[in-house]
């Protein structure tokens, strides 16, 4: 970290002391100090962006608006078209490509400045929900397929924005998943799958650095609106994970006041004019006193909360924050494919291009919906290229359109147009994408492809110069088979934000190396999603019928071949791991380490990935592989640099579905230092030892199950049971050592033993509780 970060870091750091201070400085208003009718008023906005004020007491209604990359401040209600001007940075798939956290920590900080100026109390995002269908309509808001790499960059923002004394809402609590029916659809998910694929991202963030307020989602989740799910709001994130801030409702994602409040919601926004529903449910004893004091204590301690941001005036730097764009943007980039090693561009010298593509005019840097950012300026590719300053490279670069977004057949002229450039020079820059209407939050996509007379285009354009790198402007993933096969080199961009031009021209022509990795998985076909029979549902229903088994936990498990897997990208240098080593730090967690040696001519960043596969003989499923580390090193060219990971215990754990808990089994685990899911590069084995935390176990447990659990055993010996005499690892026997261990004991006829088992099985329920 600079000096500079040093300073930068104080002067936030102060903001979030003086925070803190005065929320706890004495004389706080408490809400034991307000009226039924007060307190139940603070647990709705007062319009659609605003907390409701208690004047009497001296409580602000301060604002809180969207989010998630940038800060959306409506000048209106609901329907705004008008939203003053903000950074737009990069949307989250993009920035998730980054694998770095520091990233996203100074686009937190950034924004958290830019609310300060505006007066925001709350900037609604990180939005953290798992990629699990590439078609989801805001795959482009959300991080990725993985729960661990989510978790862990976007806590970035939620750090960034509240070092500023703002506060941040993680949404969308959780498994927001689809567009399609999401006010009401019902997503049928096990127990196991929330706890390892949808809640994780959240878990971490709030674990590590409590958000000042998270949003519910709109969607049920098995039978119970998240907004009135009282064992998600209250008993996961409250109990389990000790959150104890406030919780809001997603717009509109409260049909029952009363339920809402009894589940742990602070606050429903925008409101509905139920306040009195409340106050009526308080005297009917359907809400207790203490419930609602609770709730209303949230909004107060928020309120104080921010309070210091909102009272001081700020003014940020407009272009500053455009260059945080910027370099957010830069390593956001992912090198798919570089034939012969095409790219980088002469920035210098004789070589000659022609740009196609609309997409380098005019730039599509972020998607459609509430976090739609009204930018203060956008540099669009051509604009980078400086063609106008700059008479040489005029005469080395020649644009043409290319196609039109519309669904209108491709035109004739621009087609020829484009040839003609493409036959006249040394390489091809060919912009595809999917155009704005494809990527909004309120519906869902319905195909992958990328339009159909692009692809066209490409196909003619490479035929008359194989000198072809397509550059792609997308926010979710795209079929890129025809891609693959055209282009000798692809460079994948998702939404940059709006400076992400200067960062295509700079990584194009090599003033910048390539550092971004996938976050998630390119599918060959949207028929290889996991989830493609099932999602997104209908008649209000969807099965999560993938359970577990989202993005490359599915595509690696049965080795589905994919178009660009999990964790891929490209650099301009190359990079050698090693001396790597792995050893235990504790019975169970483990540290790996390495040297990671730029072996190329270019200095870069490179991303090393620590996958960890189970032991062989796992007491249930689990994915072939799992990401539980990851760390982005910059290295010179030449240089090395020594990269620590470590393991904690979750990371070898799995969420048993009978322990109602995490359990970590005792055995060998790999450990795969890896480019991608796919590029394993060495494997270490480490060996865990088992968290005894044991299993219930009833008569109706196998007669091997009892065996294995030498305590339970033990207790129906001493008990007076007679022994079998069996081998529970030889198969042969397997017949009957598998049957209920009931059964096993009454084959004794011995009632005795019968009578040992059932006080065994009273000692176990008792100890197991
Ligand atoms: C979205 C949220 C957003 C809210 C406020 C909802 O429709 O789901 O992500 O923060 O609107 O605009």
């Amino acid at each position: 970290m600079s000096s500079t970060d040093n300073q930068e870091n104080e002067e936030n750091q102060g903001i979030q002391h003086s925070a803190v201070h005065s929320a706890g400085e004495a004389g706080s208003v408490k809400a034991s100090d307000l009226t039924i009718e007060e307190q139940a008023s603070l647990t709705s906005g007062s319009d659609a962006w605003h907390l409701t004020p208690v004047k009497r007491v001296g409580l602000e209604g301060f604002m809180i608006t969207d989010g998630p990359h940038g800060l959306r401040k409506a000048e209106g209600l609901i329907d705004h078209p008008n939203t003053v001007p903000a950074t737009c940075f990069p949307p989250a798939a993009a920035m998730a490509s980054s694998w770095n956290p520091e990233v996203a920590r100074k686009t937190g900080v950034a924004m958290g400045e830019e609310c300060r100026q505006e007066k925001v109390a709350v900037i609604l995002g990180p939005g953290v929900n798992i990629k699990r269908n590439p078609l989801d309509g805001r795959s482009f808001e959300f991080w990725s397929e993985d729960p661990f790499l989510a978790g862990h960059e976007a806590i970035g923002i939620v750090e960034g924005v509240q070092s500023q004394g703002i506060g941040t809402s993680l949404k969308h609590f959780t498994a927001n998943n689809q567009e399609t029916d999401r006010f009401q659809i019902d997503e049928r998910i096990s127990e196991r799958a929330l706890r390892e694929i949808y809640l994780p991202a959240f878990e971490h963030i709030v674990k590590t650095c409590e958000p000042w307020t998270m949003m519910c989602a709109y969607n049920k989740i098995n039978g119970h609106y998240s907004s009135e799910n009282k064992w998600l709001l209250t008993d996961v994130l409250r109990k389990e994970w000790g959150f104890a801030s406030i919780i809001m409702s997603d717009w509109g994602a409260v049909h029952d006041r009363v339920a809402s409040i009894n589940a742990g919601l602070n606050l429903e926004m925008p409101p509905s004019n139920t306040d009195n529903q409340v106050v009526e449910a308080v005297r009917m004893g359907k809400i207790s006193a203490g419930q609602l004091e609770k709730m209303a204590q949230g909004m107060i301690e928020l309120i104080e909360k921010v309070r210091p941001a909102m009272q001081t005036d700020f003014t940020y730097d407009v272009d500053a924050h455009d260059e945080v764009a910027y370099e957010a943007a830069l390593e956001s980039i992912v090198l798919l494919k570089n034939e012969s090693n095409l790219l980088p561009l002469q920035a210098e010298g004789e070589q000659t291009y022609a740009f196609i593509g609309g997409f380098a005019r005019t730039p599509r840097y972020q998607g459609g919906g509430s976090s739609h950012i009204n930018p203060t300026k956008v540099t669009s590719v051509l604009q980078a290229l400086g063609l106008e300053k700059n008479a040489e490279l005029k005469k080395r670069v020649e644009f043409a359109p290319g196609f039109t977004l519309d669904n209108e057949p491709q035109s004739q002229e621009l087609t020829d147009q484009a040839l003609e450039a493409a036959k006249k020079h040394d390489i091809v820059v060919l912009f595809l994408g999917l155009p704005d209407i494809d990527e909004s939050e309120g519906y869902d996509r319905t195909t992958l492809a990328i339009p159909a007379k692009q692809v066209e285009l490409l196909k003619q354009v490479s035929a008359v110069n194989k000198n072809t790198v397509v550059v792609l402007s997308n926010g979710s993933v795209v079929d890129l088979r025809e891609v693959k096969e055209h282009a000798q080199a692809i460079v994948e961009t998702w939404l940059m934000g709006q400076a992400g031009g200067r960062a295509v021209v700079d990584t194009l022509v090599g003033r910048s190396n390539p550092s971004g990795r996938l976050a998630e998985t390119f599918p060959l076909r949207l028929q290889d999603v996991p989830n493609y029979e099932t999602w997104p549902g209908g008649e209000h229903v969807t099965e999560y019928s993938d359970g577990i088994y989202v993005g490359y936990r599915h595509y690696d498990t049965v080795g589905a071949p994919v178009a660009f897997p999990f964790g891929f990208g490209l650099s301009y240098t190359s990079f050698a791991y090693e001396n790597v080593k792995a050893e235990l730090t504790s019975p169970r967690t483990a540290r790996v380490e390495l040297d990671v040696h730029n072996t190329g001519e270019r200095d870069g960043a490179d991303v090393v990935e620590l996958f960890v596969c189970p032991p062989s003989d796992c007491a249930v499923d689990r994915p072939v592989h799992e990401l539980k580390g990851f760390a982005k090193v910059f290295v010179k060219a030449g240089e090395s640099k020594h990269v620590v990971i470590d393991l904690d215990e979750r990371s070898f754990a799995y969420w048993s579905e009978v322990r109602h808990d995490w359990h970590v089994q005792a055995g060998t685990y790999q450990l795969e230092v890896a480019r991608s899911s796919r590029d394993v590069v060495v494997t270490l084995p480490v060996d865990i030892a088992d968290d005894d935390k044991s299993m219930p176990l009833d008569e109706m447990n196998s007669l091997a199950e009892w065996i294995r659990d030498s305590h339970a055993y033990e207790l129906y010996l001493k008990n007076g049971g007679k022994p079998f005499d069996v081998d529970v690892d030889d198969k042969a026997q397997e017949m009957f050592t598998a049957m209920p261990f009931a059964n096993a004991v009454g084959f004794t006829q011995d009632a005795t033993s019968r009578e040992a088992m059932y006080q065994a099985v009273e000692q176990l329920k008792a100890e197991r509780q």
